[in-house]
């Protein structure tokens, strides 16, 4: 598959840099004490961190209104540049009324301590259940994207960010590899096209299938799991990151895979988080993307390939980013070797596939689930995870 270099260009054509110069940093921390105070929850700091490196580049802050309502009801920035998630600053009516348009707010993660500073450009009411119809397709606080939105406040506030530094992350820091970053890489290792991979996941073989399939046609792999907010009954992060430095010590190439986290939190909004995806591995200097069977989904809200088919509604041009469409993966019994329906003859009963759901309940049971939906060093290690999350 053949791709112009030029296609990876951060979305919007430069890629966002918010993290304060030194002396920037001192003149925002002179001024700690006199600012007034936004305390922002784990998502939001995670999308603080992701605006500064520039993760989702072009944005430089958090959404003003005219951004807000045209992803929302367009999936396109005001300028018409493709955008599918809003992403944005809620507080309460209170917090809202402690602060005045024109200001600098100082931004506080969720242990108290100052990490970034708002210049706050604008304040204003947005509409709940409109949001959550048309980014999630539902309004049932059931899903955890909409009842994201209906704990938080109705005021949203936007403007320019900036992240007083960046810190080294607690649990992987050598995995912490940020957009400038990748994209040296990427060029230092001579590959033309690099494959994004997405996930929320302990990887098992249909992922790596996918994987694998992307890479005999691009040059590299960026595994790139997720490791913001995720639901409550999703793998813990460090647990799925053990998984992929074992599948990448024992079972691929190392000079064609780069394994980095993603410091986004997930919001289960299927087709449009696909796009969002796309757009933030782009912003990390992919040429391609891995989109496969219910992609961000949760629950049965979303079809099984409506992941896939939003992409249509955009011209390849615009997002500038290809992305790699993979039917279900499985193990076939007949062929002996992880397929889809295009390339398998099997019936249903002769198809080896589990559910995430399935796998917990095996592993709380003690059960190991089958060499031909896990690798045994990852399923090794998931129960033992599983058995001290027990104790
Ligand atoms: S996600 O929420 O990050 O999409 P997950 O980690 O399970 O969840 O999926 C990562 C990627 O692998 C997504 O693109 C998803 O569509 C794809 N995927 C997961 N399981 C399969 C499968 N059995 N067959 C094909 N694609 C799959």
């Amino acid at each position: 598959m053949s791709v112009n270099f030029a296609a990876n260009a951060p979305h919007g054509g430069r890629l966002v840099n918010r993290i304060a110069s030194e002396t920037e940093r001192q003149e925002f921390l002179a001024q700690a004490e006199q600012l007034p105070r936004v305390q922002l929850d784990e998502r939001a700091t995670s999308d603080l961190v992701t605006i500064a490196i520039g993760a989702l580049s072009p944005l430089c802050g958090f959404m003003e209104q005219k951004d807000y309502e045209s992803v929302v009801d367009n999936m396109r920035l005001a300028n018409g540049l493709p955008w599918s998630i809003p992403v944005t600053l809620s507080v309460t009516e209170e917090v809202a009324d402690t602060l005045q348009e024109g200001n600098w707010v100082r931004l506080d993660d969720p242990t108290g301590r100052f990490i970034g500073v708002l210049e706050l450009t604008q304040k204003y009411r947005y509409n709940k259940a409109h949001e959550a119809i048309n980014v999630y397709r539902t309004e049932e606080t059931k899903h955890p994207g909409v009842k994201a939105i209906y704990d938080q406040g109705p005021i949203n506030l936007a403007g320019p960010i900036w992240l007083l530094e960046r810190d080294s992350h607690p649990l992987f820091p050598t995995y912490q590899i940020d957009p400038a970053e990748s994209r040296r890489m990427f060029k230092e290792k001579g590959w033309k096209t690099v494959v994004g991979f997405q996930t929320r996941n302990p990887i098992h073989r249909a992922h790596e299938y996918i994987q694998k399939c992307a890479l005999e046609i691009v040059d590299g792999l960026f595994l790139h799991p997720l490791v913001g907010v995720t639901k409550s009954d999703d793998i813990p992060a460090d647990v799925r990151m053990r998984c992929y430095e074992i599948m990448v010590e024992h079972y691929f190439p190392k000079d064609r895979v780069i394994l980095a986290i993603n410091p986004c939190s997930m919001r289960y909004a299927g087709p449009r988080e696909a796009i969002f995806h796309a757009l933030v591995r782009k912003n990390y200097g992919c040429t391609h993307f891995i989109v496969g069977r219910d992609h961000a989904g949760v629950g049965d809200y979303y079809g099984t390939y409506d992941a896939q088919y939003i992409f249509d509604e955009f011209e390849p041009a615009e997002l500038g980013i290809v992305p790699m469409m993979f039917e279900h993966a499985f193990y076939c019994k007949v062929t002996e070797q992880m397929a889809t329906k295009k390339t398998s003859p099997s019936t249903p009963e002769q198809r080896v596939h589990l559910s995430g759901t399935k796998v917990r309940e095996m592993l709380r049971r003690g059960e190991l689930p089958p060499p031909q939906f896990s690798r045994p060093e990852v399923a090794a290690e998931l129960a033992k995870a599983m058995q001290a999350m027990a104790e």
